[in-house]
């Protein structure tokens, strides 16, 4: 389909084009719980960053189009070396990532020699190279209990590290990384929340501060909170993550009421993503992900560990 030029394209204008675009390229396009509403519904997979990295395990896709932020089309590249893997947007960064570079961690391994290290997949794959293994908000736990060290360094958000610390045995060390987007909710913002709908139950993401956790119902991964609100008996509630999230909760449950925590919850590299972009990236099969194959190696490692556990 060529776009007329002078008149007004319509968002299901663009969205058959990159239908169309995904068909001849045999691609997969694959989008995270937070991307904006309209690129979600023509993704063929949706989920979590745990999801999202399954489903790029044996992919048979010549080209997997992630909509998301680097990190998680790294790992979708480490994990399925066959295709090629485009970032829908060449900039959609994860800040949280930044804040751990290789320099620093060796640095910390030194200070802790006996600590197992836990990185959590919000981590560039240089940094994954040089960790024990991975994790996502939706197996964190587990992660940490399945591995055989009693002490953990866990890298770089000290808000789901904390979190899992509050519920193992073992000793975990915290690195002071977070997520700008998350870790703006306070106390304040949970109350008023509280105040405006009491009878609501209270969803928060682990990458919250811990005094916000305290005063949730649940602590979940996104998914976990699509899966939690479906199956749940209550029709209220408050949400504590991304608002991109809101889409899918309100599509599955139109009988269910989502308000979210605090206004402006967003992450803006997220949100880099556009149908127009899009299209751009997969007409000029641009932003190819490409992990050196030394690194790839040592950080799949770390992933295929994740896996094997969960
Ligand atoms: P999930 O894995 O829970 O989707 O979280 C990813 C993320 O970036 C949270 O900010
Ligand atoms: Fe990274 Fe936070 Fe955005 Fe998630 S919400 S991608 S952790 S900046």
């Amino acid at each position: 389909m060529g776009m007329a030029t002078g008149t007004k394209i319509t968002t299901e204008q663009l969205q058959q084009r990159v239908l169309e675009l995904k068909e001849q390229s045999h691609a997969l396009i694959l989008a995270h719980n937070y991307q904006r509403p309209e690129i979600q519904d023509i993704a063929d997979f949706t989920g979590d960053s745990l999801e999202l990295s399954r489903k790029s395990v044996g992919a048979k896709a010549d080209v997997i189009v992630f909509c998301g932020v680097r990190f998680m089309a790294e790992t979708a590249a480490i994990l399925n070396p066959d295709s090629t893997v485009l970032l829908s947007q060449v900039d959609a960064g994860c800040p949280l990532a930044e804040t751990i570079d290789v320099e620093t961690l060796r640095q910390w391994k030194k200070r802790y020699p006996n600590a197992t290290v836990i990185a959590y997949v919000n981590t560039t794959a240089d940094i994954k190279a040089e960790s024990d293994v991975c994790c996502t908000s939706a197996n964190a736990l587990d992660v940490v209990n399945a591995v055989l060290g009693q002490e953990i360094l866990f890298i770089p958000d000290q808000n789901l590290g904390h979190y899992v610390s509050t519920m193992t045995d073992k000793r975990v060390i915290l690195y002071p990384g977070s997520c700008y987007v998350h870790n703006r909710i306070t106390v304040h913002d949970v109350n008023l929340a509280k105040q405006r709908y009491p009878q609501a139950k209270v969803l928060v993401h682990p990458e919250c501060r811990p005094e916000v956790v305290s005063l949730a119902d649940a602590v979940l991964s996104t998914s976990q909170m699509l899966h939690y609100a479906r199956r749940s008996d209550d029709r209220l509630f408050i949400i504590g993550t991304e608002e991109g999230i809101l889409h899918a909760l309100r599509q599955q449950n139109p009988a269910k009421e989502f308000n979210i925590i605090a206004h402006d919850f967003i992450c803006t590299d997220m949100k880099k993503t556009t149908l127009d972009v899009l299209i751009k990236t997969m007409e000029l099969r641009k932003n190819v992900v490409d992990v050196p194959v030394e690194v790839a190696r040592r950080a799949r490692r770390a992933i295929d560990k994740m896996l094997d556990i969960t």
